[in-house]
This record gives C-alpha cells, structure tokens and sequence, in this order.
C-alpha cells in the first residue's frame, strides 16, 4: 500500500501484520489499524500515561514510539489483560475499590499496574506511587488506586496460575449478588 510500511508484532498473543504510516505512533497504530482503544489518546507528549501500553514486558507510553518501531514486538493492551473474558486480579481490584471516576486514565493505570507487579510483585505503597508515577488522574482519585493496585498484589500479577482460582471465586460471589455489574475497559 502507497506510504505505508508493512510490519509484523504480535498483539495480545496474536501475531499481526499491518501496513502502517512512517509517521504514525504505535498509539495510532493501536487505535486506527488494529481498532484496539483501549489505549487513550490525550497529551499525546508522554506526561499524562493514559496510552500505555506494555511492548517486551516494559511499559511505555504509545504515543512516544513509532508504529515502525514496534516491528517484532509483543506489545499488550488493555484489551488483552483479562483471560477468556474473566478480569484479571489487577482489573477486579480497579472495580472493587472503585478506583475509576470518569474512567479515562483506568487502562493506563490498569496496564501500568500491570508492568508494575510482574516487576514487583508485593510493592510497597511508595513503589505503587513511584509505579504509577506517570499516570496522572484528573479526577484525582489516586487514593483508591493505590488501594487497588495493593489489593491486586495479593493475588498476583494477574498472569499467574491463581489467576483462574482468583475469577472462580469472584464469580461465585459475584452469581450470589445478581445486582452486581461489571465495569467496562
Ligand atoms: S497520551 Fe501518551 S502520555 Fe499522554
Ligand atoms: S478516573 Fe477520571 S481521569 Fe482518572
């Protein structure tokens, strides 16, 4: 295709190929060619987080990096974080303490909490702040992130073997209040 570079990544555990523009950052990459949004676009400077995304195990902010530059990556999303539709351990703590207001910056955190407890995986709370430093909160709700990013430390990073045992449970307590609901991503 005219002005466009073909690059292969793997995406959430599916290898894609995708023609992108040379100028375009791996946000828009995300966003327009693969129709993956979860990522959002905002300072699009690298100050505010709310694009990250994990490429080789690293968080980094999306609009930083070009398309191009993610050739033969493994990049994760939001999108891919849960496991055969159940939440991960990080995604359900976000929703029990209630850490997302508008909602805007939740993947951004989401994934840098992510990245943070695959680093670390009982952080102390001035490691959840120094984390999650880049990812700022205009609804300033940082208290009940922490809270959460905390609480997900007890179950892991959401990748491991309890993951599953972790949604079993959830899920039984979830089918006994049938008025409970599910945030979306
Ligand atoms: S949109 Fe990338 S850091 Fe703000
Ligand atoms: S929940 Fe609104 S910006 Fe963080």
């Amino acid at each position: 295709m005219s002005g466009r570079i073909p690059i292969e990544l793997t995406v959430n555990g599916r290898r894609r190929s995708v023609d992108v523009l040379a100028h375009h950052t791996l946000l828009e990459v995300l966003r327009e060619d693969l129709a993956l949004t979860g990522a959002k676009e905002c300072c699009l400077v690298g100050e505010c987080g709310a694009c990250t995304v994990i490429v080789n195990g690293r968080s980094v902010d999306s609009c930083l990096m070009l398309g191009v530059e993610a050739e033969g990556s493994e990049v994760t999303t939001v999108e891919g974080l849960a496991l055969d539709g159940h939440l991960s351990p990080v995604q359900q703590a976000f929703l029990d303490s209630g850490a997302a207001q508008c909602g805007f910056c939740i993947p951004g955190q989401v994934v840098s909490a992510h990245a943070l407890l695959a680093d670390v995986p009982n952080p102390t709370r001035a490691q959840v702040e120094e984390g999650l430093a880049g990812n700022l909160c205009r609804c300033a709700g940082y208290e009940q992130i922490i809270e959460a990013v905390q609480a997900a430390a007890r179950f892991g990073d959401g990748r491991d073997a309890r993951h599953a045992q972790v949604v079993e449970a959830t899920l039984g307590e979830r089918a006994a209040t049938p008025d409970a609901e599910v945030a979306p991503q």
